[in-house]
């Protein structure tokens, strides 16, 4: 079979990973697309930086955003971030050319998720964003379709893997917050501004693209009540010890009937206490956890590494490898947003 080619924009350090992971895995790979997986062009910000890879088998292209328009290109992977500026110009122009575009930009889908899978399935091409959310863990394909037949009543966890690193890694070492910071920026875990992370703008912007699927209502990033972390000290951590909790930052959404009855969605990320026996007490690192709570399926955990190269490069072709099924089925472009809805969609802005 003809290989699927794909175009990478963005090798920081996700799409290195991708990169690592495709030539790593490439035989098992092949086998599970049902064809060879061949990244053909690449391109970045800067051509020169040392990245500890050698580029010198695929095309680079200068302007990323023209990486869809190439001929040699079915599919374009969108690592470069940021909710606007060359990440959404690239994603137009990959659906404008009608090829399928994954991404793992949380930003970008939070704040423009609806328009660009409205264009895509208007177009007929897949888009899929399993990376945008919560890392390696597969949340998004757990909520489409392991609680397909469930009415999702409460979705809530710990979705950014920034703040919970320098928050348990306060807890066990009593260290301060900017020292901690500083080490998960290091990682590769932090966001180019990690003021997305501390501040919870992050979370939020994951939590509204899961509520947006759960609830099957519009991606509502506006109206998430966010509260970050910065303002966190080692002395509330220790005094949230001395009573029997921890500290977490925890997204929440649920189905919420306001004040004169008509269903809406409630939407919070904020530092919650957590009694140190729950189970959200014991995700320690850049580990995130999300709980699921269908009304037939009861709650389902889904725990692992929501930051880091490998963890969400591994989400990103496992998206590869779906499109790579699908292109010979033709379903992609109606996988892009369940919409089940109870009412729910017709109160989010559009
Ligand atoms: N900065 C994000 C985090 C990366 O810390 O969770 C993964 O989205």
């Amino acid at each position: 079979k003809q290989p699927l080619r794909i175009a990478l924009a963005g090798l920081g350090t996700v799409g290195v990973g991708v990169i690592k992971l495709i030539e790593a895995n490439a035989g098992l790979i092949a086998r599970r697309a049902g064809r060879p997986i061949m990244i053909t062009a690449v391109s970045a910000r800067s051509r020169g930086r040392d990245r500890g890879i050698d580029l010198a088998s695929y095309a680079w292209e200068d302007d990323m955003t023209a990486l869809a328009a190439r001929p040699d290109v079915d599919v374009v992977v969108e690592l470069v971030g940021g909710s606007d500026g060359p990440a959404l110009v690239l994603a137009r122009n990959a659906i404008a050319q009608g090829k399928a575009l994954i991404t793992a930009n949380k930003a970008m889908i939070a704040h423009h998720g609806m328009a660009l899978a409205q264009a895509a399935e208007q177009k007929g091409v897949a888009i899929r964003f399993e990376a945008a959310v919560a890392g390696g863990i597969p949340v998004i394909k757990g909520l489409r379709e392991g609680a397909a037949a469930n009415r999702v009543e409460r979705i809530f966890g710990i979705l950014n893997g920034t703040c919970n690193y320098i928050l348990s890694t306060m807890e066990d070492t009593g260290r301060d917050f900017a020292e901690v910071l500083a080490e998960a920026q290091a990682k590769g875990y932090a966001e180019a501004d990690p003021t997305f992370d501390i501040e919870g703008i992050d979370a939020a912007h994951k939590l509204s693209i899961l509520s947006a699927i759960a609830f099957g209502a519009k991606i509502d990033f506006a109206s998430v009540d966010t509260q970050g972390i910065s303002r966190i000290l080692a002395a509330d951590i220790a005094q949230a010890d001395a009573l029997g909790y921890c500290i977490r930052l925890i997204g929440t959404a649920e189905a919420d009937a306001g004040p004169d009855g008509t269903p809406g969605l409630f939407q919070r990320v904020a530092p919650h206490l957590v009694p140190v026996d729950n189970l959200l007490a014991h995700v320690d690192g850049p580990t995130n956890a999300v709980v699921v709570e269908g009304n037939f399926s009861g709650r389902l955990l889904f725990q692992g590494a929501g930051a880091g190269d490998g963890p969400t490069a591994s989400a990103v072709v496992a998206d590869i490898i779906d499109i790579a099924r699908g292109m010979d089925t033709g379903f992609e472009a109606d996988m892009a947003f369940s919409i089940p809805v109870d009412g729910l969609e017709a109160m989010a802005p559009a």
